[in-house]
């Protein structure tokens, strides 16, 4: 575990919100401390995609703070936050199907000025993910489920996040690309310095990824620990991980 004594990347403090009336997360607190791996695991419907879409202003907070590089940002425009930071590859990727690969990463720059260091960019992401550099000029629609997840990745570290934060990181993929996205994101961390906050249905990969975890079961945080000790905890071994 890093750096968690200093002053933490992103603070959520008794975090609420919903849909409509209905409320999901309740009271939820978290942190981020630079250069950390944090994984949130939890059940279907736990709440996990609600918290980071709230993080990244998609939905709005009911209540409860959320700072980031040391700014409030509870009430910021989603894009405000990406700009200041924050990387975002959503549950389901949303990539822009009928573009280029390349023209998808390059709408993770749209915010930056089209200089130099945007093709510097592109070139670093060609380097991570080989995949992705060898269709650079295919329609992202037409990849695979690894190749549109490392594109989705690549195109949110075109926006040179502090913080990269990835919703079901694994879904649907094979162990083998499950494997190399593991690789590249601790890669990024050691090369780039940036942390990652990731929601992961695979409580086992989650674990082995992360320094940190917090575990969500109906919208609350109900368990938080280093990944090494949720790994050994009896709930988390009965509920996710299938250890009796
Ligand atoms: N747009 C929406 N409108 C109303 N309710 C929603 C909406 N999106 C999610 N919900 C509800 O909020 C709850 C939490 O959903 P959420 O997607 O955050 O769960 P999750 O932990 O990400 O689940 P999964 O592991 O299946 O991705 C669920 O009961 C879901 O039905
Ligand atoms: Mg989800």
């Amino acid at each position: 575990m890093r750096n968690m004594t200093g002053e933490a990347l992103l603070s959520v403090r008794d975090l609420t919100a919903g849909y409509g009336a209905i409320q999901i997360l309740w009271d939820v607190s978290l942190d981020v401390f630079p250069g950390e791996i944090v994984c949130v695991v939890g059940a279907n419907g736990a709440g996990k995609s609600t918290l980071l879409n709230t993080l990244l202003g998609m939905i709005p907070a009911w209540s409860g703070s959320i700072a980031f590089a040391g700014a409030d940002i509870t009430r910021l425009p989603g894009p405000k936050r990406v700009a200041m930071g924050m990387g975002f590859a959503p549950e389901g990727r949303h990539l822009f199907y009928g573009l280029t690969v390349e023209d998808n990463l390059l709408m993770g720059a749209y915010q930056r000025p089209s200089d130099a260091s945007v093709r510097e960019d592109l070139d670093y992401v060609y380097s991570m993910f080989e995949s992705v550099f060898r269709h650079k000029d295919r329609l992202a629609g037409n990849l695979s489920g690894g190749e549109q997840q490392m594109c989705a990745i690549g195109r949110a570290l075109m926006a040179r996040p502090k913080l990269l934060v990835i919703d079901e990181l694994s879904l649907g993929l094979a162990p083998v690309i499950v494997d190399d996205l593991i690789r590249i994101l601790s890669a990024l961390r050691e090369e780039r310095g940036i942390s990652i906050l990731l929601v992961e249905q695979d409580v086992q990969v989650a674990l082995d990824l992360s320094d940190r975890g917090y575990v969500v079961e109906s919208g609350r945080v109900t368990l938080e620990d280093t990944s090494e000790n949720l790994g050994c905890n009896g709930h988390v071994k009965a509920a996710y991980l299938g250890i009796v």
